[in-house]
């Protein structure tokens, strides 16, 4: 059973980040540009200053900061491993989720011969549609996209109707990171390798909100990214092992050549890396239950429910509002609370000033879905607005953000705002 949280518990996981007493005049600010990046807690930011206090060095030396540094990346790994249901030889570091996925695709674009195709999707951040569109190009191979369903969600159907004896990958969100859509992941890779395809998941929204499982999915590889899930700005890939170590990766010379530290190009930042077994400790810590499967299972049910309230409690509010489209599923189940909204008056820009002018930070725009705000017909209209809540959020700073929107929806403030 997971452990249900009081409000109290609520307060308790908040104070553990210093970001969230910031004050925007007399009002606490409310982070809901968290699918932008989420805050960090006090033990990641302590980890990673302890580890520079301590002396640090690169690996492979004789001497104690070296051995130290190599026992914190094995141990990273390991965690990561935990956190995605992996083994720790499938988990690669790197600077960010775009740069891992720029290398992986060079290097699984080398097997691919002319007249291959891949599949990307419309629903995508276009860190997981360029490079590989890119290295499609590079190759002579034809690119489909797999185009998202009216309710923004990507359909089984829709990509069987794209598979062929040619696909050689298929590149897809776990959610996305505007409509905070959960995709079907499990029934899509499932899809794609009956015709033998490689899949890439693109975890980066997701690992906020549900905890991966590479196993359960069955996929070739995923890649998310630590700041959005309280942890520091770092990239973590997962491959299949056997795959990491068939494929060449762009490397120097005198790097290692096993994988997984072969993917590992130059030298990693290890600081970071600190802050990411840290991270993962965090999530643990949520429910007490400690940092290995289990116990981060356990912390993100917890999260799934507390999550679940949030949203149902902004959706309620939103129900009413006129002038707002919501983008999205119009329920709490299969999304995450990510809300993407449009006023038929004022542009999202001119919405996100007037919440920040409340101490609310939002994005607005396009955040690199280019091809989603294409398809809505929205890149015109300087896109949308998108407020993001993450498991530190409360029902309050829930009522507050409704209370800004309430003014605006009742024409309580004129486009002079
Ligand atoms: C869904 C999604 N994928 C990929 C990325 C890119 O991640 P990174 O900033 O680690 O390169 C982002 C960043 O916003 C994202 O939201």
């Amino acid at each position: 059973m997971t452990k249900q949280h009081t409000s109290t518990d609520l307060q308790r996981i908040r104070e553990q980040f210093p970001a969230l007493g910031r004050l925007e005049g007399k009002e606490k600010a409310i982070f809901s540009d968290s699918p932008g990046g989420t805050q960090v807690p006090i033990s990641v930011i302590d980890a990673m200053s302890d580890y520079q206090q301590a002396g640090s060095a690169n690996l492979g030396g004789f001497f104690a900061t070296s051995e130290e540094t190599m026992a914190l990346v094995e141990q990273a790994r390991e965690a990561a491993g935990q956190l995605l249901n992996a083994p720790a030889d499938g988990i690669v570091f790197g600077s960010n989720m775009t740069s891992l996925t720029l290398a992986l695709s060079r290097a699984i674009a080398n097997t691919w011969q002319t007249g291959d195709e891949i599949i990307v999707s419309s629903l995508d951040h276009d860190a997981n549609i360029t490079p590989w569109v890119l290295a499609a190009k590079e190759r002579g191979c034809a690119v489909r996209t797999m185009d998202f369903t009216a309710s923004q969600n990507l359909s089984v159907t829709e990509l069987e109707r794209l598979l062929s004896g040619r696909t050689r990958l298929v590149a897809f969100t776990l959610a996305s990171n505007v409509t905070g859509s959960i995709t079907p992941a499990a029934e899509l890779i499932k899809a794609a390798h009956s015709v033998n395809a490689l899949v890439h998941v693109d975890a980066v929204h997701y690992t906020a909100h549900r905890l991966p499982d590479v196993q359960a999915l069955d996929t070739d590889f995923l890649a998310c990214s630590a700041y959005k899930f309280c942890g520091p700005y770092l990239g973590v890939l997962y491959g299949r092992p056997e795959l990491l170590g068939s494929l060449k990766p762009y490397k120097v010379r005198a790097s290692q050549d096993q994988p997984p530290w072969c993917w590992e190009t130059g030298t990693q930042n290890f600081t970071a890396i600190a802050g990411l077994l840290a991270c993962i400790k965090y999530h643990g810590w949520l429910t007490g239950s400690g940092h290995d499967r289990k116990g981060l299972q356990a912390s993100a049910n917890w999260i799934e429910g507390h999550e679940q309230q949030l949203s149902q409690r902004f959706l309620d509010g939103l129900k009413g509002m006129a002038g707002f489209t919501l983008y999205g599923p119009d329920t709490t189940v299969g999304r995450t609370p990510t809300f993407a909204l449009a006023h038929h008056q004022h542009s999202s820009a001119r919405l996100a000033q007037r919440l920040a002018h409340h101490g609310i930070y939002t994005w607005s725009g396009h955040f690199y879905a280019l091809d989603l705000l294409d398809r809505l017909n929205l890149q015109e209209r300087d896109g949308l607005l998108r407020i993001g809540f993450v498991h530190y959020h409360t029902l309050a700073e829930i009522d507050r953000v409704l209370n800004v929107l309430g003014d605006i929806s009742a024409g309580a403030v004129d486009d002079s705002f």
